[in-house]
């Protein structure tokens, strides 16, 4: 019986991994797409690669909708989620409606924290796997995907205050068939791991994120090299750094980057590349603002705990961004 897997938001991440995954003998791995159906029903995916070369992937069935994914009646061993995760327009925990059987692992492949609360909410007795990612790539046009580097996934069970062999035997077997598809550095974690490896990650992704759009768009590099900035996103980082333990109630492990370490690597990297929350910003489109800034402000605050520094950010830049909404909508009155 082959292994059935389904990605849904077959963008940048899911079909770069989908491509590893479907290599692997025993798997048939299956897309839904949306805004790019049409060119991925006809050709499949193009992925090129500084590792692996460029190749087809072609899906064993292309979906054009959840709709046509239940009709298949096939019963899904893993659905990876790889939208956006954008709580504030819509909640895709949705879409797995009538698609989550006895025996699937929902595998959720996005940024920030929280992402897995409407999944546990509307499917409590499926396991959850949570995975953190630090690829980097895109979808350059519909159905070509563009690998730039870098290919480390980190998948742990979500068990908030549980535990279950289920879930930790499909996580092994999940990280299992990444390395089968060549991803070396895909790792197993543990629930409570995984959720430092969410927080660390936030640390980097709260501090420049949102201070590349609030400074007009300033690349990481440049922030890091100005000494003003250079101050500001160290605090910022401290501040997450320090409260994530509060918050978990353990300390993070030794071998995670201090904030100076990840601050002097910024400094030596001196190629302009841009966060994907500016690039959402000057493209117009939503950025993942409540993962990154309001949930962490939230599930601190749960706690007892504020991060000022955080807060403002976040403020600052959902009001930047309902008033560019609003503006966009008036103009198309
Ligand atoms: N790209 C990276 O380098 C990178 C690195 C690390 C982590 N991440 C994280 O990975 C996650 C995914 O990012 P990404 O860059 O892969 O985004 P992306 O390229 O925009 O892919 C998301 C895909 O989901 C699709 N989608 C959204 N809602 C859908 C729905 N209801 N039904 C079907 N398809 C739907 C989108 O379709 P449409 O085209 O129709 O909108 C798009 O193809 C994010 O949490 C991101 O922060 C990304
Ligand atoms: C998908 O295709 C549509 C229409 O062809 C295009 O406008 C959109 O930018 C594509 N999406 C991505 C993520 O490339
Ligand atoms: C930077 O400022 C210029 C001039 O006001 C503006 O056109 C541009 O959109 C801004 N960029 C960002 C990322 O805020
Ligand atoms: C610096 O960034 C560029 C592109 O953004 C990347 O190609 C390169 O690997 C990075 N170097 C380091 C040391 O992280
Ligand atoms: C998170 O930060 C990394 C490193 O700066 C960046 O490549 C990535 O695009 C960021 N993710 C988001 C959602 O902005």
């Amino acid at each position: 019986m082959p292994i059935k897997i389904l990605i849904v938001g077959a963008g940048a991440v899911g079909a770069f991994y989908a491509s590893r995954l479907a290599l692997v003998p025993s798997t048939q791995v299956s897309v839904i797409c949306r805004s790019n159906y049409t060119v991925v029903h006809a050709n499949g995916f193009s992925i090129s690669s500084p590792k692996y070369g460029s190749y087809t992937f072609t899906p064993h069935h292309t979906f054009a909708n959840p709709r046509q994914a239940i009709d298949s009646k096939i019963k899904w061993d893993y659905i990876v989620v790889s939208t956006k995760a954008l709580p504030d327009v819509s909640d895709d925990s949705e879409i797995l409606e009538g698609l989550v059987g006895d025996g699937t692992s929902i595998v959720l492949v996005q940024n920030g924290l929280g992402v897995e609360e409407p999944y546990l909410k509307r499917f409590p007795s499926a396991i959850i796997l949570s995975a953190v990612t630090i690829v980097s790539a895109a979808q350059t046009e519909p159905g070509i995907i563009k690998h730039n580097r870098w290919t480390r996934i980190s998948v742990g069970p979500y068990l908030p205050g549980s535990t279950s062999w289920a879930a930790i035997e499909s996580n092994k077997r999940f990280v299992q068939l990444l390395q089968a598809g060549e991803i070396e550095d895909a790792e197993e974690y543990s629930h409570s791991k995984l959720q430092m490896v969410r927080w660390h990650k936030i640390a980097i992704n709260a501090s420049m994120n949102p201070s590349a759009v609030l400074s007009n768009g300033t690349t990481n590099n440049a922030m890091v090299l100005d000494p003003e900035l250079y101050i500001h996103l160290k605090a910022v980082m401290d501040e997450v750094l320090s409260t994530a333990p509060k918050v978990l109630g353990t300390p993070l492990p030794k071998e995670f980057a201090t904030s100076e370490a990840i601050l002097a690597s910024t400094q030596k990297n001196t190629s302009g590349s841009k966060p994907s929350m500016l690039l959402d910003w000057e493209n117009g489109k939503r950025m993942e603002l409540e993962v990154i800034l309001g949930n962490p402000i939230r599930i601190a605050r749960e706690k007892g705990l504020e991060m000022p520094r955080l807060q403002t950010l976040y403020a600052l830049l959902r009001k930047a961004q309902e008033n560019r909404d609003q503006a966009k909508s008036q103009s198309h009155l």
